[in-house]
């Protein structure tokens, strides 16, 4: 990515999701190839990272979950998402899932960029309470520290890293 580009930070609609399905396969690809513990096992194929968004764009369709990414001229470096669908007596709440940023695009507030933006998306849909887990330990969590998320607390042993070893979480809150 050059150094200077100027990132943008959008929320996709569904239609927009399919047309990126490679590039945002790629991003998760990545993220998954450098070890980040984002639900998917190693090997981890660009056919199976389509998939996975062909299925978010499909829930994007239907208000389940809402999708932004960020772009470094015309190329997705990066994306968050914000679920939705949640059970009826959690209609103020939201969950903030798969931040991800292609390791060339790190370390330039990216994340930071995407996660504000899913904030005032998520407070556009009504939402004012958010919740999130992420590794005990890695960069997100000190990113999620630094936008004013509280620390629940750390489920030892909840998730495993892509090649397998077992990984600590941390929840987090935030009311917006
Ligand atoms: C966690 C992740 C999303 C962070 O993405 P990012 O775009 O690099 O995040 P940011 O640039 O906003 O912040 C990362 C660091 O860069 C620093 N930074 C931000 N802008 C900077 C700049 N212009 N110059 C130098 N450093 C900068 C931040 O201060 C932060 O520093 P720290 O790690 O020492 O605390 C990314 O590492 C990633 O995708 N990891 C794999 C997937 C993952 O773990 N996702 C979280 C799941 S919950």
């Amino acid at each position: 990515m050059p150094a200077r580009e100027e990132i943008i930070v959008r929320r996709l609609g569904a239609g927009e999701v399919r047309a990126q399905l490679d590039a945002l396969a790629a991003v998760l690809v990545d993220c998954v190839a450098g070890g980040a513990s984002v639900s998917y096992m190693a090997p981890f194929s660009h056919e199976h990272g389509r998939e996975v968004f062909e299925a978010f764009a499909t829930d994007v369709e239907h208000g389940r979950r809402l999708l932004v990414a960020a772009f470094a001229g015309d190329e997705l470096v990066g994306t968050v998402q914000v679920v939705l669908a949640l059970p009826p007596n959690q209609p103020h709440r939201a969950e903030i899932a798969k931040l991800l940023v292609h390791r060339s695009a790190r370390r330039r507030g990216v994340a930071r960029l995407l996660m504000e933006h899913a904030e005032v998306e998520a407070r556009a849909e009504g939402r004012t309470l958010l919740v999130l887990d992420t590794v005990t330990g890695d960069d997100a969590e000190r990113l999620y520290e630094r936008l004013g998320w509280t620390k629940v607390g750390v489920i030892p042993g909840y998730a495993l890293y892509p090649d397998g070893r077992p990984c600590d979480t941390t929840v987090f809150w935030k009311s917006i």
